[in-house]
């Protein structure tokens, strides 16, 4: 069964069309990334698919369920990651992770030993307990990523997952990824660093001014763009979508 199902997915703010007619699926096992220029529609569309925008037009279905119809039920599959992490001031990491817990009622038994884990492997240590008032954006970010492990999602959503992180870092989140590709998870990621696209995407898709223009592996975007760099293949695609359309 397919993870997740977007038809005709749109969304207009005022008299901006932010995301116009977009359609995708994704199977279990798989790292979508989706890149576009700064506007493209890419927050905009993980949030309506995270349940936090509601769509102007189109469906959105998370593992056979609508999430227009049942989004309690839909939402239980789905963990997502904010491009701008937040946390309550005055909640330390740990206060913070039990809270979501809390939400999604996860006993502590259930989830101490293996967040522990977590917390080390991505450099949080001692930080967990300070009041996240005292954090750098990175150590937000790293924080919130943990929540992915709490209820053991199948589609994860995460936007711009490198912004703020050191190097060391990075190549755990990318480790990270692969483990959670390799369990049959879904993760749909959308980032402005090629690189780190071109190394753990299976497949890719480019977004320019709300329209999904392309998607393919690397191998198909190659054969469209006539280049292998994907820096090239980025920019000649954006590019081409936007002359086409004037
Ligand atoms: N709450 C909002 N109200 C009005 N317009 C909005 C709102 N959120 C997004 N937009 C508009 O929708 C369009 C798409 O924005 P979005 O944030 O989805 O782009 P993005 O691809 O994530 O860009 P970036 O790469 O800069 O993160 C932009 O024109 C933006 O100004
Ligand atoms: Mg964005």
């Amino acid at each position: 069964m397919s993870t997740l199902i977007v038809r005709n997915l749109g969304k207009t703010f005022r008299n901006v069309s932010a995301v116009n007619g977009l359609d995708l699926e994704l199977r279990p096992g798989e790292i979508f990334v989706l890149l576009g220029p700064n506007g493209a529609g890419k927050t905009t569309t993980l949030k309506m698919i995270a349940g936090l925008v509601h769509p102007s037009e189109g469906d959105i279905i998370i593992k056979g369920i609508n999430l227009n119809e049942h989004p309690i039920a839909a939402k239980a599959h789905i963990g997502y990651v904010p491009d701008e992490p937040f946390i309550y001031n005055k909640l330390t990491g740990r206060e913070f992770i039990n809270f979501i817990a809390g939400i999604y009622r996860i006993e502590k038994d259930h989830f101490e030993e293996r967040m522990a884990a977590y917390f080390k492997r991505l450099g949080i240590g001692e930080w967990i307990d300070e009041f996240s008032e005292k954090y750098s954006h990175g150590m937000k970010q790293k924080v919130i990523m943990c929540q992915l492990f709490l209820h053991n999602p199948d589609l994860i959503l995460i936007d711009e997952p490198l912004v703020g992180l050191d190097p060391k870092t990075s190549k755990t989140v990318r480790e990270i990824f692969f483990e959670l590709r390799d369990q049959g998870k879904t993760l749909f990621i959308c980032t402005h660093t090629l690189s780190f696209a071109r190394e753990i995407a299976s497949r890719l898709g480019i977004i320019s001014e709300g329209v999904l223009k392309f998607t393919g592996d690397l191998d198909a975007l190659s054969t469209i763009s006539g280049s292998r760099d994907i820096e090239e293949i980025y920019l000649k695609l954006t590019e081409e979508s936007t002359t086409a359309d004037r």
